[in-house]
């Protein structure tokens, strides 16, 4: 169990890989992680199921390269197996008609937009798929996202592929041109933030996942807990997706850089 079955580079710091797990295969819904432990002192790394093969009982991720855990789960490959993986956890996204439908990726976190991509089409949605990224090697699975959408936009900050400009700048032109009844943004904090003003501008309900550290991943640490409208949620377990509208950004934005020296400094110690 556990045994990875591909591992592929994507970019500079980005890395998938499947691995062998029935019971996880055979389990996962759209919008639901995982959580990993590459060795026994490790750090659990929660990661978004991308993909399944339920007949091989093979499950795939996809990582971004940014502390030490995720530098040592880059040094596994075919073969080798995950110590750990705990699973699947989260609230599904609800997947169902909802008429046109927008979902909006950004950089590593496509990723975790992919499936609900996937979900959404095959639950017979008109879908509109927006990924954007610094640059052009940053964009993953364009092809696998465009098999799923009615129509594909590729955003980049330098315009090395698709237009260049911001993902909300892509949102405004659809949401003038058309209706769309609900939207999803997955990727940095700022982005989900900047496309929830943006669909909240239209009255678009739009849904964003939430990636704040996690331990346990069942409710019980309070490690990932988030302000969502009046209340304090759990994203393992109430999450990981809310209504944009109701996060709490500036907060959550300032949790997310909580450790990042921390992290830095691990790393950099890892790599003498
Ligand atoms: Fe512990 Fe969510 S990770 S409560």
């Amino acid at each position: 169990m556990n045994r990875i079955t591909k591992y592929r580079q994507l970019s500079d710091n980005e890395y998938e890989i499947w691995f062998e797990n029935d019971r996880i295969a055979k389990k996962a819904q759209p919008g639901q992680f995982i959580i990993l432990r590459v060795d026994e002192l490790g750090e659990r790394i929660p990661l978004t199921i991308v993909d399944t093969d339920k007949d091989n009982g093979t499950v795939c991720l996809i990582y971004q390269v940014i502390g030490k855990s995720t530098k040592k789960l880059s040094t596994l490959t075919v073969g080798d197996h995950i110590l750990d993986v705990l699973g699947p956890l989260g609230t599904p996204t609800e997947i169902k008609q909802y008429g046109t439908v927008l979902l909006v990726g950004g950089g590593v976190g496509i990723a975790a937009l992919f499936p609900i991509v996937k979900g959404l089409k095959e639950a017979g949605n008109k879908v509109i798929t927006v990924l954007g990224a610094r640059t052009a090697d940053l964009i993953i699975l364009k092809e696998q996202c465009e098999a799923y959408s009615d129509e594909l936009i590729v955003m980049t900050d330098d315009g090395s592929l698709g237009e260049k400009g911001l993902v909300t700048d892509a949102m405004e032109r659809i949401f003038k041109r058309e209706t769309v009844d609900t939207a999803w943004a997955i990727g940095p904090s700022v982005m989900m933030k900047f496309c929830t003003l943006t669909a909240e501008k239209y009255g678009v309900p739009i849904y964003v996942s939430l990636n704040p550290i996690m331990i346990d991943g069942t409710g019980m640490c309070g490690g990932c807990r988030v302000s969502i409208g009046d209340t304090t949620k759990f994203a393992c377990v109430d999450g990981p997706e809310f209504l944009g509208t109701d996060v709490h950004w500036d907060e959550f934005i300032q949790r997310m850089k909580q450790y990042r020296d921390e992290e830095a400094c691990s790393l950099e110690t890892y790599q003498k």
